[in-house]
């Protein structure tokens, strides 16, 4: 049985594992291998996302974390990180329960909106976020924030055309 919950500190060293294994589901595709074999985000960083108070995990029976979700406050928004299922534990509906959890952590402190930085194209990338009433921001509405996180991952090799910036309004739409 899987239980989401809050990340403690200590559930910091297990998820760059995490990251990686996911990340195994980019080989399926060629042009995207090599984000296979790319860094994973530190140990450090994620302490901090755990201590900033947005970073659930999904718990095995023994409670080790097999997926996790870490997110933070950016304005207005809660911004998703990073969502990452270990490989063997994908496609049984972990991925949708943390992003269920954090946007309903969202909504509870009164925050106007979800975002992230995606792939367009890939299937559980931005149309698996759809799902959850996402949507693709175009021109005008890609803010300086998000604009500058596209950027920047245009700097780490994914190209400017297959990455889009997704927003889920939370004073409107429902999760599903
Ligand atoms: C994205 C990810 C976290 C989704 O987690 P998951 O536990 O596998 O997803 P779920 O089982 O909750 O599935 C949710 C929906 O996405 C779809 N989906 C998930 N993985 C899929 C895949 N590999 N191929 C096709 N559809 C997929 C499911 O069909 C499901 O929709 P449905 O229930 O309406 O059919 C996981 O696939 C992953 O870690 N991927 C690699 C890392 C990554 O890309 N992270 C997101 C970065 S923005």
């Amino acid at each position: 049985m899987i239980t989401i919950r809050p990340a403690r500190a200590e559930d910091a060293e297990a998820l760059p594992a995490i990251e990686q294994s996911a990340g195994l589901a980019f080989r399926a595709i060629p042009e995207l291998a090599w984000l296979a074999d790319g860094d994973n985000v530190s140990v450090e960083r994620h302490r901090a996302l755990i201590a900033a108070g947005a970073c659930w995990v999904a718990a095995d029976e023994d409670d080790r974390p097999v997926g996790f979700l870490s997110a933070g406050v950016e304005g207005d928004a809660l911004h998703v990180w990073e969502l990452d299922v270990r490989l063997d534990r994908q496609g049984q509906g972990i991925g949708r329960a943390l992003l269920e959890r954090s946007v309903a952590h969202a909504r509870r402190r009164g925050l106007a909106a979800m975002t992230l930085t995606t792939f367009r194209a890939i299937t559980w990338n931005a149309p698996f976020y759809r799902k959850f009433g996402f949507r693709i921001l175009g021109g005008a509405e890609i803010d300086a924030r998000l604009a500058r996180l596209l950027s920047d991952e245009a700097e780490h090799g994914m190209a400017l055309d297959q990455r889009c910036a997704m927003r889920l309004d939370l004073s409107r739409t429902g999760t599903r």
